[in-house]
């Protein structure tokens, strides 16, 4: 048998800042983040939990935002910025949340304290009032198995009171400014003979009362009355939706199931809803709710869309999406803001892009479900920076 040998990858020196201390590593492209802390520079307060980006115990500070470490390619942080919690020393909130902790017993066996103290000193510097469901909600990307969250909710809100009783204004934002990407060269994409790609305009994301609640304006380029032929159409719709599947619908109900796999978590959403379109206002609802087979994780949620003309352009349109949902059990942390953002953007842009294959006259083309890491790659390409992005 002959067998084939590939060589390594050559190693990459990477030079970054890293708790205000300028490193440069030598080391392979696979190599993480998190394995440049902690093997290369014995940073070891970072802890590795899933190295899935499900668990959050990574988590440190990237350009001023919360990034897991062990998605995060060494070769994708040439010239970033890093804070590990071993940079946080003299750092007041940080002094101010450990003894929060402390106070609070916020903590069990500490393993994910880390990645939560992270995430928690940037929801102190960012949030406005310490609101206990947006607290829950941010920090649903950090799993901690040990304490039950009450504590640590209990100390983020604390910390947030006392530094509004300090008269320090929340920033709202990441706290370092987004320098221009590194390390990626730029090119021009061969796209003369693509036909002008459909627009997913930015939106809104906010909690209410415990649901996530999204809205976008989605630009495309046919009329309003085909686009609202297309919408009413509810076997049309689900076609172009990915991972769905209509198994049965009469003129208001309907039953089918949708796929999502995110990291090691896969579900099947079975399930049923109501739905009613009217043709006077162009206006679309769908409610459902849905529960993976193993009973992991329910959802349930509202859709509504209105259908306008496009000013100046009677062969565009315009779509108004709502939609409102909350999810409960293992895929709860979906209700992270920008992870919601990221995933209704990507699934946006896929529905778009076969509604107008559609309308094109072609095909949808064949999907295998919604997946994280398909998000992921999708967004990598031009929309990391809108996964992140604050609400
Ligand atoms: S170790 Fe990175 S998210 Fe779990
Ligand atoms: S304190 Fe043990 S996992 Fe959070």
């Amino acid at each position: 048998m002959k067998v084939i040998v590939t060589p390594a990858a050559a190693n990459q020196s990477i030079s970054l800042t890293i708790n205000d201390r300028p490193e440069t590593v030598t080391v392979p492209p696979r190599t993480t983040l998190a394995e440049i802390l902690r093997d290369h520079l014995d940073l070891t307060a970072t802890h590795l939990g899933c190295e899935q980006g499900v668990c959050g115990a990574c988590t440190v500070m990237v350009d001023g935002r919360p990034t897991r470490a062990c998605l995060t390619f060494a070769a994708s942080c040439e010239g970033a910025t890093v804070e590990t919690l071993e940079g946080f020393k003299d750092d007041d909130l940080m002094d101010r949340l450990k003894a929060a902790f402390h106070r609070n017993h916020a903590l069990q066996c500490g393993f994910c304290t880390p990645g939560v103290l992270a995430t928690a000193r940037d929801l102190v510097e960012r949030l406005d009032t310490a609101d206990e469901v947006r607290i829950r909600n941010e920090l649903s990307g950090n799993l901690c198995r040990c304490t039950g969250y009450v504590g640590i909710v209990e100390s983020i809100a604390q910390v947030i009171d006392e530094r509004r009783g300090l008269g320090l204004p929340s920033t709202g934002a990441p706290r370092v400014a987004r320098e221009a990407t590194t390390g990626f060269a730029p090119f021009d994409a061969d796209i003369a003979e693509r036909p002008p790609a459909p627009a997913v305009s930015s939106g809104t994301m906010t909690v209410e009362d415990g649901w996530s609640v999204v809205k976008r304006e989605v630009a495309l380029n046919h009329s309003a009355d085909a686009v609202w032929a297309h919408f009413s159409d509810l076997d049309a719709v689900a076609e172009c939706l990915p991972g769905a599947k209509l198994t049965d619908h009469d003129a208001s109900t309907f039953t089918g199931h949708i796929g999502v796999a995110f990291g090691p978590i896969t579900a099947k959403f079975e399930g049923e809803g109501t739905y009613r379109t009217d043709d006077s206002s162009r206006v679309g609802t769908v409610a459902g709710r849905g529960k993976d087979r193993g009973g992991q994780s329910a959802v349930e949620g509202e859709l509504s869309y209105t259908v306008r003309l496009a000013q100046g352009d009677p062969d565009a349109s315009l779509v108004d999406v709502g939609f409102r949902f909350r999810i409960q059990g293992m895929l709860g942390q979906f209700n992270r803001p920008e992870l919601v953002n990221g995933f209704v953007d990507y699934i946006l842009a896929e529905f778009v892009a076969n509604c107008d294959a559609v309308l094109s006259g072609g095909e949808v083309r064949e999907s295998k479900g919604i997946s994280a890491f398909a998000m992921i790659r999708a967004v990598i390409g031009g929309k990391l920076r809108a996964l992140f992005r604050r609400t």
